[in-house]
């Protein structure tokens, strides 16, 4: 990397400190950013041109630098300096040596503070729209599996103990309505963020008379921002974002979670694809679940992200501080892991194997329709407290003999309460104990079936 001159450097009596240019470059990560910082570059320029600032002939030569520049950055060829401190400050000293004057005039009316804060609108603008299709191949994913398992029965949990039979579709469905949410936050974040800063220059706006709509609309943001010292120096829009990734990581891991426990000998619940798994170098038996258990892991870094860029910000003065140049990495880390991990999933979650027979066995264990009891005794004439005491004694003695409730006979029944009779036993079977959750948003099959389509429908619209 050849050594460049800095492009501050008028008022200034000796030259940076080595040390200090390498402290304060954000060069080698916010590189990252150079296609968008291209791009609106290219829509402040057209803009220039539109009133007056920058000739045509200027404004050609600004856009055939830039296509070149462009390419080199594509073709790995760019020559990226440290000396020339961060992303933009590199492309327009390439611009200057490529086409001369013109590319001098290029930062009129702007600054890097307005630069750097449009780029960062720019760039996760495209990368949350990366997340909502990932978020969506995911959920139907989901659906997928909840179809084909609407009738499949398993034990639901509450306490991680067994609660009450469930079907595995439903299951499925809850994680689905997590992302559901985790969708509409980042689309509404995205609304959010979608307001250009450039026009708001250092801190103060400019003394140039541009025109912001027209940038704004080049530039595919909704409006100009309304405040130039807010636009300069807020982050907020990145942290809304790192709290709405931790927040689907936090519904990530608690599935991954749910996969590492169903996929022990002791449940046995599912089988992962054998190419999301690893084995042990000392024990030949093992195959471990080690990509839900990086994305449960992974999830503590996206939270310490978020945590990181709230006291970043947090008691910055106005406008802009150099402290903000802290944001990328952070904010680039959240999009690489979250990308990452709605990968995984997206393809491992669709192709896990269930097993049903464990799942239903399971289910029987744990007394799992003793509710079912009480509602029938409920139907029965008797109060539900009562009703839950009966049942109650009926679980305690039944674990005592080492039977479940539906292995009693009609007349051992009867030591419990009089009025039970023989319809009894279809309620106390897994199957009719989910029938009977039809209610609107419940476990029974039929209700299953009815949110998978409208679901369905919902994914389609948006
Ligand atoms: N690299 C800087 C950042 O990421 C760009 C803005 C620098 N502005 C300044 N006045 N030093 O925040």
């Amino acid at each position: 990397m050849k050594k460049k001159r800095s492009m501050w450097g008028g008022r200034f009596t000796e030259p940076t400190d080595a040390f200090v240019e390498a402290f304060t470059a954000s060069v080698e990560f916010d590189q990252r950013l150079a296609l968008v910082d291209i791009l609106g570059s290219l829509a402040h320029a057209k803009m220039l041109h539109k009133i007056g600032i920058l000739s045509d002939d200027e404004l050609e030569a600004i856009d055939k630098g830039m296509a070149k520049i462009k390419q080199e950055i594509t073709d790995g060829g760019f020559d990226w300096s440290p000396g020339l401190e961060d992303v933009h400050m590199n492309i327009e000293s390439r611009l200057t040596e490529l086409i001369g004057e013109a590319g001098k005039k290029l930062h009129t009316a702007r600054s890097r503070n307005d630069q750097v804060a449009t780029d960062i609108r720019l760039y996760l603008r495209d990368e949350i729209g990366h997340c909502l299709v990932q978020i969506r191949d995911l959920q139907k994913g989901l659906l997928d599996i909840a179809e084909q398992e609407a009738d499949t029965i398993m034990p639901g949990f509450t306490h991680l103990q067994v609660a009450q039979p469930i079907t595995f579709g439903h299951h499925m469905l809850a994680w689905f309505e997590m992302l559901d949410r985790d969708h509409s936050r980042f689309k509404d974040c995205a609304r959010r963020m979608n307001v250009m800063p450039l026009g708001a220059a250092a801190l103060a706006g400019t003394s140039y008379q541009l025109d912001r709509d027209y940038t704004a609309e080049l530039l595919a943001f909704d409006a100009p921002s309304r405040n130039s010292l807010d636009a300069v120096s807020d982050r907020d829009f990145a942290i809304e974002f790192c709290a709405n990734a931790a927040i689907c990581m936090t519904h990530l891991s608690r599935m991954a979670e749910e996969l590492v426990i169903w996929s022990t000998t002791q449940f046995n619940f599912i089988q992962l694809p054998d190419r999301y798994c690893t084995g042990s170098s000392i024990m030949p038996q093992k195959k471990n679940p080690d990509v839900p258990e990086l994305v449960r892991g992974k999830t503590g870094r996206v939270i310490g992200h978020l945590v990181s860029l709230l006291t970043l910000m947090k008691s910055q003065p106005l406008a802009y501080n150099k402290d903000n140049q802290e944001d990328k990495e952070p904010l680039f880390d959240v999009l690489d892991t979250l990308g990452a991990c709605l990968r995984a999933f997206s393809d491992m979650v669709p192709n896990l194997s269930v097993n049903r027979e464990a799942m239903y066995a399971a289910a029987k264990q744990g007394y799992a329709t003793a509710t079912d009891l009480a509602d029938y005794l409920v139907n029965k004439g008797l109060p539900f407290r009562d009703a839950h005491e009966v049942v109650g004694g009926a679980v305690a003695y039944a674990i005592q003999k080492g039977k479940d409730l539906s292995e009693f006979t009609l007349q051992e029944m009867h030591a419990f309460d009089r009025r039970i009779e023989a319809d009894v036993f279809d309620i106390l079977s897994l199957e009719g104990s989910v029938a009977a959750r039809e209610v609107f948003g419940g476990t029974a099959p039929k209700q299953v079936r009815r949110q998978i389509a409208d679901c369905r429908k919902l994914i389609k619209q948006s």
